[in-house]
C-alpha cells in the first residue's frame, strides 16, 4: 500500500513523482518487451491478432493529459504503422457523430481509470459497436474493468493532483502498442523493431540526466516568476508536450499560458510576441531524421523571427547544440533521442518549471484550488 503522506524526502508530491519516472518508465516498458525476440507482449491487450491485422482505423479518446499522450500516440502510429488515427476530447465525443465503422478500434487514455467523461465516452462507442482498449493507470479501475483489453501504466500511485509520471507512462505505451501493431501487421520488421525497442529501453536512462535540469528550471522560474502570460509551441508531435506544459503551468501556479502549434502563431497569435509574453519552444533535434532536421531548422527561424519582435525566448534543445544558446534568451539541452521519443524527455523541463513557479508564488502545487483528482461528474 503506498502511503499518501510519504513524500520520501521531497517537499512536494508533485516533485516527488517527477523524479519517479524514470522508475515508472521501467515498470511498464521492461516486463514487455523481449531485445532476444525483437518483439513486445501485450498479453492483456485480449484483441486477436487477426482483428488488428484488418484494423482501418484507431479512435483515442481522453481527457487532459490523457489526452495529450493520445495526440503523441497519433504521431506515433501513423509514423510507424501507417494507420490513421483520430484523438478526441472525451468530454467532446458523445456530442459529434464520431462515425466508428467495422475495423476500427477505441483505445481509452487515463491515469485513474474514473473519469467521468472518458467512461461516458468509452461506453458510447462500445454502443456503436466499437471493441474498446483502456489505458489505465489503475488496476481494474471501472474503464478498465469495461474495456475488452487493457494496457496497464505502472508509474506508481499518482497523488499529486497535475498529472505527470503517469503521462510519460502513457506515452512509453502508445510507444508500446504502436511497435506491437507493426509486429501483427507486419509493417515494421525484426531489425526495426530491435532497434525501436532498444532506443525506448534507453529513455529512462536519458530521464535520470535529464532530470538534471531541475535547478536550472528553478533558476528559470525566479526569472519569470511576475509573468501573468507564457506562449507554449512546438510542432509535430512535440506540440501535444507544449499543450501539456501549458496546461501544467495553468492548473498549478494560475497563470494563463496556451500551447500552439508552432507553425500556426503566424495566423495570430505573432501578434502578441513582445517582452510581455515569454515563449517556450520545444526545439530539439534528431539529427538522424531527416523531417527533424527540418522541423528544426524552422523553428530556428522562428526563435529568430520571435527575438526581432522583443520576445523572450526559452528554447527546449538537444545536446551539443550551439545554434540555440546563441539565439535564445535561455536553452534547456536535453539527452539526445530519436524523434518519436523526444516528447517523454522534453515535458521534463515544462513539468519543473511549473512547480517552482507555483511553490515560488507560495501555492498549494499538489492540491490546485477547484480541481480534483479524479474528475467523476461530467
Ligand atoms: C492535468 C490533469 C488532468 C487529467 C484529466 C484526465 O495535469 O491531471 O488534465 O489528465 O483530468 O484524468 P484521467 O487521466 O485520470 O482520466
Amino acid at each position: 500500500m503506498v502511503d499518501p503522506s510519504d513524500k520520501a524526502g521531497f517537499p512536494h508530491h508533485m516533485i516527488k513523482e517527477i523524479f519517479e519516472q524514470p522508475q515508472g518508465l521501467r515498470d511498464t516498458i521492461l516486463p514487455r518487451v523481449s531485445l532476444e525476440e525483437a518483439a513486445v507482449k501485450l498479453e492483456d491487450i485480449r484483441i486477436p491478432a487477426d482483428d488488428l491485422r484488418t484494423l482501418r482505423r484507431i479512435n483515442i479518446v481522453a481527457s487532459g493529459t490523457s489526452r495529450h499522450a493520445g495526440m503523441v500516440g497519433q504521431y506515433m502510429i501513423q509514423e510507424l504503422v501507417n494507420l490513421p488515427v483520430e484523438v478526441d476530447y472525451a468530454s467532446e465525443f458523445e456530442y459529434r457523430n464520431s462515425l466508428l465503422g467495422p475495423d476500427e478500434i477505441t483505445v481509452v487514455i487515463t491515469q485513474s481509470g474514473e473519469t467521468a467523461d472518458t467512461t461516458s465516452a468509452q461506453r458510447e462507442a462500445k454502443a456503436r459497436g466499437s471493441h474498446t482498449i483502456a489505458i489505465s493507470n489503475v488496476v481494474d479501475s471501472t474503464i478498465a474493468r469495461e474495456a475488452d483489453g487493457v494496457l496497464y501504466t505502472y508509474a506508481g500511485k499518482e497523488v499529486s493532483i497535475a498529472s505527470t509520471k503517469a503521462f510519460t507512462a502513457q506515452m512509453a505505451v502508445l510507444f508500446l502498442f504502436s511497435l506491437y501493431l507493426g509486429q501483427v501487421r507486419g509493417k515494421l520488421g525484426k531489425d526495426q523493431r530491435r532497434h525501436l525497442l532498444r532506443e525506448l529501453l534507453e529513455i529512462p536512462n536519458k530521464l535520470d540526466p535529464a532530470l538534471e535540469c531541475a535547478e536550472q528550471c528553478e533558476h528559470l522560474a525566479e526569472t519569470y516568476l511576475k509573468f501573468d502570460d507564457f506562449l507554449f509551441m512546438g510542432r509535430g508531435i512535440h506540440y501535444p508536450v507544449a499543450m501539456d506544459g501549458a496546461l501544467k503551468l495553468k492548473e498549478v501556479s494560475y497563470v494563463h499560458a496556451e500551447g500552439y502549434p508552432t507553425g500556426e502563431t503566424k495566423h495570430g497569435p505573432l501578434a502578441l510576441i513582445d517582452e510581455h509574453l515569454p515563449v517556450v519552444i520545444l526545439a530539439t533535434c534528431d539529427r538522424g531524421d531527416p523531417g527533424s532536421v527540418i522541423r528544426y531548422e524552422k523553428n530556428v527561424a522562428n526563435i529568430k523571427s520571435f527575438k526581432q519582435q522583443g520576445g523572450r525566448v526559452i528554447a527546449i534543445g538537444s545536446e551539443g547544440d550551439a545554434v540555440l544558446p546563441k539565439l535564445a534568451d535561455h536553452t534547456v539541452l536535453l539527452p539526445q533521442a530519436p524523434e518519436l521519443l523526444l516528447p517523454i524527455l522534453e515535458i521534463v523541463p515544462l513539468q519543473i518549471f511549473a512547480y517552482y513557479i507555483a511553490v515560488k508564488r507560495g501555492l498549494d502545487v499538489d492540491r490546485p484550488r477547484n480541481l480534483v483528482k479524479s474528475v467523476t461528474l461530467e
